[in-house]
């Protein structure tokens, strides 16, 4: 049982963790969830690259955490996840640049954006939120391989209760687009991502765990318009009366739990909220995983779709 709860946050979760020497590979890391666990991390002596599509973004960020932190060991990486040839190419370079990854947090996000397209032509948040971070981590994969610590997150959310991966449709060609059953399904799918992950790499020591930060006031609401805010907000106080907002720190907290638990250490393949490992429930509309999304062979027909999708090929 976990000594963390709803209300931990990042510094806590970490207290007393000594880092130094490892290195952590955050995506997204330029905002909100992703800024603050790059942050906490580094805080306690992790090396930590951060990734993001916008280099002053990036460099906004990095002088936001030396202002609190002056000897944070940090780098920047551009990547955008909606372009499989920038991720190759960012890739490629950080394979140049560093020797290993021992923690792998892939938190970059979009939500609820319009029908708009990748570069390659996937559904955007599909293709953002799963099919980028599964050829993102693919590529990545002979530095984690060199890590210590081998664990990979995978930034999922509630919004999974929405709905499972369409496989017929992913891309939402031959149906109505909506956004938040594509928010829904990416979600599903990045669950569903570290159920592969388990499966295949478990033997080699690396293990996967998805995560649901909790309701956090970022920059992730930006594509909606305030009749769609209010829409979800009564959606979501309408199912859980005892709604609260998390602070940042608080809803960074998950992400830094599961990447360093020693309670977590050699069992992976799970979904987290509020610092413990969530219970399958199909009803619950407060809390839990869905069992769609950690369905095995749902899991390796999607892993199966993202290779044929992205050309991406882990090695075996
Ligand atoms: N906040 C919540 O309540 C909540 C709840 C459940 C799950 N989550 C999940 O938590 C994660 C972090 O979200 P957040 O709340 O911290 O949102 P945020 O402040 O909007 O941060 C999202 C990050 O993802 C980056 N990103 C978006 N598209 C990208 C792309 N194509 N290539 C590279 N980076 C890209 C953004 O970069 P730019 O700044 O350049 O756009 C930003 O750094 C997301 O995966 C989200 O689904 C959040």
């Amino acid at each position: 049982m976990s000594e963390f709860d709803w209300a931990s946050t990042t510094d806590e979760v970490l207290e007393g963790k000594d880092l130094s020497g490892r290195t952590v590979f955050v995506t997204g890391a330029n905002s909100g969830l992703g800024q603050e666990t790059a942050r906490a991390l580094a805080s306690r002596g992790a090396h930590v690259i951060m990734a993001g599509r916008d280099q002053s973004k990036l460099d906004e960020s990095v002088a936001a955490i030396h202002a609190d932190h002056p000897r944070a060991q940090l780098d920047t990486i551009t990547v955008d996840l909606t372009s499989l040839e920038n991720i190759r190419a960012a890739t490629s370079r950080a394979r140049q640049r560093f020797q290993k990854i021992d923690i792998l947090i892939n938190n970059a996000g979009v939500m609820a954006t319009p029908f708009l397209h990748t570069a390659d032509g996937f559904e955007m948040q599909f293709g953002t939120n799963h099919l980028g971070h599964f050829a993102l981590t693919a590529e990545l994969m002979p530095l984690i391989e060199r890590g210590h610590l081998k664990r990979i997150v995978n930034l999922s959310s509630r919004g999974h209760f929405m709905g499972p991966v369409n496989f017929e449709d992913p891309n939402y060609q031959h149906r109505p687009y909506d956004p938040w059953t594509s928010y829904g399904q990416s979600k599903t799918a990045n669950v569903l991502f570290t159920v592969g992950l388990e499966q295949h790499f478990a033997v080699l020591g690396i293990h996967a765990y998805a995560v649901h930060p909790g309701g956090i006031e970022t920059n992730l609401g930006r594509h909606m318009s305030p009749e769609m805010r209010d829409g979800l907000m009564q959606r979501v106080t309408t199912s859980d009366s005892n709604f609260r907002w998390k602070t940042i720190p608080q809803g960074a907290a998950t992400s830094c739990w599961a990447a360093t638990a020693d309670e977590l250490e050699g069992s992976g393949g799970v979904y987290c909220e509020d610092c413990h490992v969530a219970e399958v429930d199909d009803e619950s509309q407060v809390s839990g995983v869905r069992s769609y999304a950690l369905n095995p062979s749902y899991a390796e027909r999607l892993w199966a779709l993202s290779e044929q999708l992205t050309g991406a090929k882990f090695p075996s």
